[in-house]
């Protein structure tokens, strides 16, 4: 069970039978639950008796120490890659990406619903931008025909899309970068430490050879401790390039010794055991076959622990989230214009921290409201 801290504050408090037993949360992006693991807190705190609570200083003055370099080895190994290089944080590392590196020469296709930063980053650079229909491969195609005489071509598109718990389907797009000689750049923020067998992300899950996709970007405040913190791994030369050209790499302060401590850690604990990934992936399939036999609509990918309760009207869905807390469960709704209108929605996200009477107890008040609702009978 996860404690929810400053629900006080919000005049909130669990009613019902539940008051002995706290809130659950269920919607945090904490997948395999390391931010509260013992051996990563410890870490933390002896980062900060060794190597003091900040640097003062963005990386190339005086912001790199051995823990930062030591980190960005651990990334690139656990994707089997050249090079990784550490941002203050993902949005980061999209926003430092594409203008370091692509020209007016180049061309750049981007799935509709990629991330914020990931439009933002784009924004940034000169390269002539596409945008094709979400994982529409058609349209891919399409728009990747018309840019033949381009210099470079880049796909660019998250793992999975949070919004929907989808998975992009990266065979098909590897496919496709073959085919017309393009580059793939895949934000596994939502895929990282816990899709795929071994947790190595989008790739991984679609058993694609690690390096089929040419550059990773991903962040250390989800899975990997739940800080903050992300970064870009690929080529080595790509690595170099970004050090000296991407902006907040190059003007924004170090990640803190603490935070870069607590991700060493996540990534020791990640390489060095097997078995990460298996109970994110029971607790998933639980709740998604039990609410799906309580009557509940749940979208995206079967696999994926974003399990969005589809409900329809915006009203309906806050309602319904509101009665949930006071059942002490924890989930947020989502309506437009953060998705579709008459899409709206709660987003259950499973943790690998959550037990299986914690799910239980869930979709037990998921039934109790959903019937009061009227949502199912
Ligand atoms: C797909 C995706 N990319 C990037 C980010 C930004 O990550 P960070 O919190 O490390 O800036 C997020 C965070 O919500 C995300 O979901």
């Amino acid at each position: 069970m996860i404690e929810v801290e400053g629900m006080k504050d919000e005049g909130k408090k669990p009613q019902g039978n539940n008051k002995d037993e706290g809130i659950l949360n269920f919607c945090s992006n904490n997948y395999l639950g390391l931010s509260s693991h013992p051996e990563v807190i410890n870490a933390g705190k002896k980062a900060l008796d060794d190597y003091g609570a900040g640097v003062s200083s963005v990386r190339f003055i005086c912001g790199t120490q051995t823990i930062h370099t030591e980190l960005e080895s651990k990334i690139a190994r656990f994707h089997e890659r050249e090079d990784a290089i550490l941002y203050p944080s993902c949005f980061d590392a999209n926003a430092g990406l594409f203008e370091a590196f692509l020209t007016p020469d180049d061309c750049i296709f981007s799935d509709e619903l990629n991330h914020a930063s990931i439009i933002d980053g784009i924004r940034l650079c000169k390269a002539r931008k596409f945008r094709y229909k979400h994982r529409n491969m058609e349209d891919l195609a399409t728009k990747l025909s018309e840019c033949g005489d381009s210099r470079l071509r880049l796909i660019v598109t998250d793992g999975a899309f949070s919004m929907d718990g989808n998975v992009a389907p990266l065979d098909l797009i590897c496919r496709l970068a073959n085919d017309y000689n393009a580059l793939v750049m895949v934000d596994d923020c939502h895929a990282t430490g816990f899709l795929g067998k071994t947790g190595r992300g989008t790739e991984e899950h679609f058993n694609l050879m690690p390096g089929a996709v040419d550059i990773i970007n991903s962040t250390l405040g989800k899975a990997l401790g739940g800080a903050s913190g992300g970064y870009t791994t690929g080529p080595i030369e790509l690595v170099h390039l970004l050090r000296q050209r991407a902006r907040p790499y190059l003007f924004s302060n170090s990640l803190p010794p603490p935070v870069v401590a607590c991700a060493s850690k996540v990534f020791d604990l990640l390489m060095g055991a097997d078995g990460f990934t298996e109970k994110i992936r029971e607790n998933t399939t639980r709740f998604r076959s039990k609410m799906t036999e309580a009557g509940f609509t749940i979208s995206g990918d079967a696999h994926h622990p974003i399990c969005p309760v589809m409900l329809g009207d915006a009203r309906l869905a806050a309602v319904f989230a509101d009665e949930m807390l006071d059942r002490g469960i924890y989930v947020i709704s989502f309506s437009y214009p953060v998705v579709p209108k008459d899409k709206a929605r709660i987003r259950v996200q499973m943790s690998a921290s959550h037990r299986f009477e914690d799910i239980d107890r869930t979709i037990e008040a998921f039934t109790q409201v959903g019937k009061r609702l009227g949502v199912i009978e």
